[in-house]
């Protein structure tokens, strides 16, 4: 006999009480995912900190001048007989030897800020960059603009220039980010570009890598910007999109982390200028941008559909670039949209520090 009305609410009831009770145990077992990494990490001092009680003024408009501006265009300072210079691709990705950023001069860094802007990506190996110290870390940095210091992730105790990226198998906050009924993890975007003033010459240093994966991969947004044609080019000039960080916050609200400055939204170019080698770039990414200022939505919807169409399909202007211990990859921002992969087994464990200074508002084309 069929079930009555009454029995069919007491079948549904059970089921909403099963679906609550397993909704509980899910949230349990995120929250437990927290703050917990595994011991052995080789560089303890890094290990993201979360402290909810830790708050930053919002950030100040700057003046800013390029590192990059003041350069030897030969790179005397940066490049010599001992460096080797390998090329990935003819649009981005340089890996480079026999030069230790530690020991560079101010000339130096900033003919690497040049040559960053120039290359896109550089991947230098064998650094001694993860042994000099935070405060040795954090003046290199700095030479290149004043160090974000990130909303939301972990960084190191004392430290909020550090952004802290880590992984293992009972800390995954990228898991936590974009949830687990994805088909594949990957998540192209340029760092913090909801900034006023987002970042340029970027660090980032790996402290513990997985032996296979774990890599990064880039794209050219100038060489994005220049398979378009000229009318289809024309059209972009002149047009500013939205970056948000509001769904980061968000997010790291509902997992009960931090939000140390309230969220900023920003119209940046759609098209940029490099202010250092002239380039133009496209000024969008699929983590921050949300919307074209004064279009409706699905016309905005449209064309940021086909814009990231075009920038994640370019695999022919994509590389990856790899980690081996000592390995110091340094990006400029403003031209370049990443993603990491995470392809390695859980059990592996992948800790790296961003350090991510600032650097001007951005320049129509
Ligand atoms: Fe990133």
């Amino acid at each position: 006999m069929a079930p009555s009305v009454a029995e069919l609410a007491a079948i549904n009831n059970g089921a909403d009480k099963v679906a609550a009770a397993k909704e509980s145990l899910k949230q349990k077992e995120e929250s437990q995912i927290v703050d917990a990494p595994q011991p052995g990490a080789a560089y303890p001092f890094y290990l993201p900190h979360f402290d909810v009680t830790e708050k930053f003024l919002p950030t100040e408009i700057f003046e800013h001048s390029d590192a990059g501006l003041r350069a030897n265009p030969a790179k005397p300072n940066l490049l010599n007989s001992n460096t080797t210079l390998h090329h990935l691709s003819p649009y981005l990705g340089t890996e480079i030897t026999g030069v230790q950023i530690s020991q560079l001069s101010k000339e130096g860094l900033d003919e690497l800020a040049l040559y960053a802007g120039e290359r896109k990506v550089l991947i230098f190996r064998d650094q001694d960059f993860k042994d000099i110290g935070p405060d040795r870390q954090i003046e290199i940095a700095r030479h290149f603009g004043p160090i974000q210091k990130h909303p939301t992730s972990g960084n190191a105790k004392g430290y909020p220039e550090f952004h802290v990226v880590y992984r293992d198998a009972t800390h995954d906050r990228f898991k936590e980010y974009l949830g687990d009924d994805r088909v594949n993890r990957t998540s192209w975007h340029s760092d913090v570009s909801y900034e006023k003033q987002p970042p340029s010459t970027t660090f980032f240093f790996i402290l513990d890598q997985p032996d296979t994966g774990g890599d990064t991969l880039f794209l050219s947004q100038v060489e994005a910007y220049r398979r378009l044609s000229p009318e289809f080019q024309k059209r972009l000039e002149g047009l500013r999109a939205v970056h948000s960080a509001v769904a980061q916050a968000d997010a790291s609200r509902r997992r009960g982390g931090p939000v140390r400055r309230e969220p900023v939204e920003s119209e940046h170019p759609l098209v940029r200028v490099h202010p250092v080698t002239g380039e133009k770039a496209l000024y969008i990414n699929p983590g921050f941008t949300r919307r074209i200022v004064g279009f409706k939505h699905e016309e905005s919807e449209y064309l940021l559909r086909f814009l990231y169409d075009h920038l994640t399909k370019g695999a022919d202007f994509q590389i990856r670039a790899s980690y081996r211990p000592g390995t110091v990859v340094v990006w400029d921002n403003r031209v370049t949209v990443h993603s990491a992969i995470v392809d390695f087994d859980s059990t592996f464990r992948r800790h790296a520090v961003r350090l991510t200074p600032q650097a001007e508002v951005p320049i129509p084309a």
